[in-house]
Formats: structure tokens, C-alpha cells, sequence
């Protein structure tokens, strides 16, 4: 009997846990969806901070990947290989992927924080961009 209590108690912080992190996900998610993301305000302002040190001419972004993230046209040119933003997917277009570390163990911006994250609220504007059509706004 309290062994059963005990454990009914356990579930509900189990779920109740689960439902606060799945909240706040939304939350976020919900307050982005609000508005729409702008390239010029939104997401140049993050490049500018945390890419563009290695992601333009000369930098070493740029000599190895040939990715200049100086300019709206560069980002969608992409790198020597191709294109790293797929308009309207977050999910494959390697710019977002990149920003939790899910391609082959390659994390950008590059040695940030010895492999730390951009900031959450960051990366969420950097996605909704993406799914929102990439556009030049
Ligand atoms: C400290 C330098 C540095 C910073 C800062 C940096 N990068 Fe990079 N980035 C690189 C280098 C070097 C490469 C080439 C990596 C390789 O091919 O091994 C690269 C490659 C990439 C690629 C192409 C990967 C591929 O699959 O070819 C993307 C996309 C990218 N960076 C996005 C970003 C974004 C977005 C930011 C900012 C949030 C950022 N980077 C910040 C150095 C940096």
C-alpha cells in the first residue's frame, strides 16, 4: 500500500515535470510564432555577434567552407558545397542543424564556450526564420 503510494507519487512528478518542460517549449514557441521573424532586425543582429568574426572574407569560415555570412545573398549562396538553408525547413537546412550539433559532431558557431550552445532564444529565432521562408525581410 505505501509502497503504491509511494510510487503514484513518483509518476505524477514524473509527469507533472513533463508537462512544465513541454509548456515552456510552447510557450517559446507560441511567442515566436506571434510575430514575424526579420532577416534585417532579427537574425543579421545574431550573425553579426556570433558568425561573422569567422564567416566573412578572409575569415576562416569562409576559407574552409566558402560560407560569407556577411550578407543576405551570401548566406543563401551557401558554402562551396551547396546550400545550407532549405526555405520553410529548420530540420535540414544544415544553418540551424549546425547550431545544436546534430551533423557529423560539427557545432557553430565554432568552439564556443568549449561546445556550448548559442542562446536558446537564439536558435529559436534562427529556426523560425528558416521555417518561416527564409526571406529577405
Ligand atoms: C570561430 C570560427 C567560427 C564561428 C564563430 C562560426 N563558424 Fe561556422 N564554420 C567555421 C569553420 C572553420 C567552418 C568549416 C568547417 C568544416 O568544414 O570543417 C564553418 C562552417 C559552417 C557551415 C557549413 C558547414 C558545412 O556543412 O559545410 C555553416 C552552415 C556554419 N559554419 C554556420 C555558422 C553559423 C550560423 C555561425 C554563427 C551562429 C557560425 N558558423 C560561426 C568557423 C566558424
Amino acid at each position: 500500500m505505501k509502497i503504491k503510494m509511494l510510487l503514484g507519487g513518483a509518476l505524477l512528478v514524473a509527469i507533472s515535470f513533463n508537462a512544465m518542460a513541454e509548456s515552456a517549449e510552447d510557450g517559446a514557441m507560441k511567442l515566436l510564432a506571434a510575430k514575424e521573424v526579420s532577416f534585417k532586425n532579427d537574425v543579421q543582429p545574431i550573425l553579426h555577434d556570433y558568425c561573422i568574426s569567422c564567416h566573412q572574407p578572409g575569415g576562416k569560415g569562409v576559407l574552409k567552407s566558402g560560407l560569407d555570412l556577411t550578407s543576405y545573398d551570401n548566406l543563401m549562396k551557401g558554402t562551396k558545397f551547396g546550400k545550407v538553408v532549405v526555405p520553410g525547413n529548420s530540420e535540414t537546412s544544415t544553418f540551424t542543424k549546425l547550431l545544436t550539433g546534430t551533423n557529423k559532431g560539427l557545432k557553430m558557431p565554432l568552439g564556443l564556450n568549449a561546445g556550448g550552445t548559442l542562446d536558446r532564444q537564439y536558435i529559436l529565432t534562427l529556426r523560425k526564420w528558416v521555417k518561416q521562408g527564409a526571406k529577405n525581410n
